[in-house]
């Protein structure tokens, strides 16, 4: 049953969640998505599926051509996975685990900034959102992907609450890295994000914005889900 005095069916929405990387967003993101029953999209995936399929052709993170010919031509499947997560295919290939290294990470970041990429990524994103229905989360979804989205979040943590959510998440898949690594890392990736000439990381306008620095992640979900509520 929807609020609706009239009964009619709640709207599916688009709801555009953005922000720097270790803001939050993928838990969060995931969380909504199965509380409204909406699809789940982690559109930073795929510019590391990119990267992580350009380093192991030996293609340069540099080489424009080469790399949005691949991005044109990749096939992306989304999968559901163990505890609410999901598992990402290129080419029927399990990427899953390997585009989450620290490694990719930086190398997404570097090809994302090159217009052929995000030309073929954006086009793609469109593709699988346009139904509406769905949670994407990236850098530049509310503001270049659906700039008409009908909600849109901007996640924010302070830089060091970032830097320990990153870590633990590295540690977990078996990475060790020093606070300081990841710090340094986090750092380069927000001014490269945010810098680059095309669909820098900035929030929306009309984004609402959440810093979840003191924030359980239960807590942002609640306030996320009132927002989408009011628009459905
Ligand atoms: O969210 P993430 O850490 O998985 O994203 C990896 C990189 O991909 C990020 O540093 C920048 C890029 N990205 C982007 O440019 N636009 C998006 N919508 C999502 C990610």
């Amino acid at each position: 049953m929807s609020g609706d005095p009239t009964g009619a069916a709640p709207r599916r929405l688009r709801v555009a969640i953005d922000g720097p990387s270790g803001a939050g967003k993928s838990t969060v993101a995931r969380a909504l998505a199965k509380a409204l029953g909406y699809t789940y999209l982690d559109t930073g995936a795929m510019y590391r599926a990119l990267a992580a399929t350009a380093m192991s052709q030996g293609i340069a993170a540099d080489d424009e051509e080469a790399l949005g010919r691949l991005a044109r031509t990749l096939r992306f499947r989304f999968e559901p996975g163990p505890a609410g997560g999901q598992r990402v295919f290129v080419d029927g290939r399990d990427v899953t685990n390997e585009i989450r290294s620290s490694a990719v990470g930086m190398a997404a970041s570097a090809v994302s900034a090159l217009p052929a990429v995000r030309a073929a990524l954006t086009g793609e994103q469109r593709r699988l959102g346009e139904g509406g229905g769905v949670v994407m989360e990236g850098r530049d979804i509310g503001t270049v992907v659906f700039p008409d989205a009908e909600v849109k979040f901007y996640l924010d943590a302070a830089p060091d609450e970032r830097g320990r959510r990153r870590l633990r998440d590295l540690e977990a898949r078996g990475e060790s890295p020093s606070l300081g690594e990841v710090r340094r890392d986090i750092a380069k990736r927000d001014h490269q994000d945010s810098t680059r000439a095309l669909a820098p990381l900035r929030p929306a306008d009309d984004a609402v914005r959440i810093d979840s620095t003191r924030m359980g992640v239960d807590e942002v979900v609640q306030e996320m889900r009132r927002v989408v509520r009011e628009r459905e």
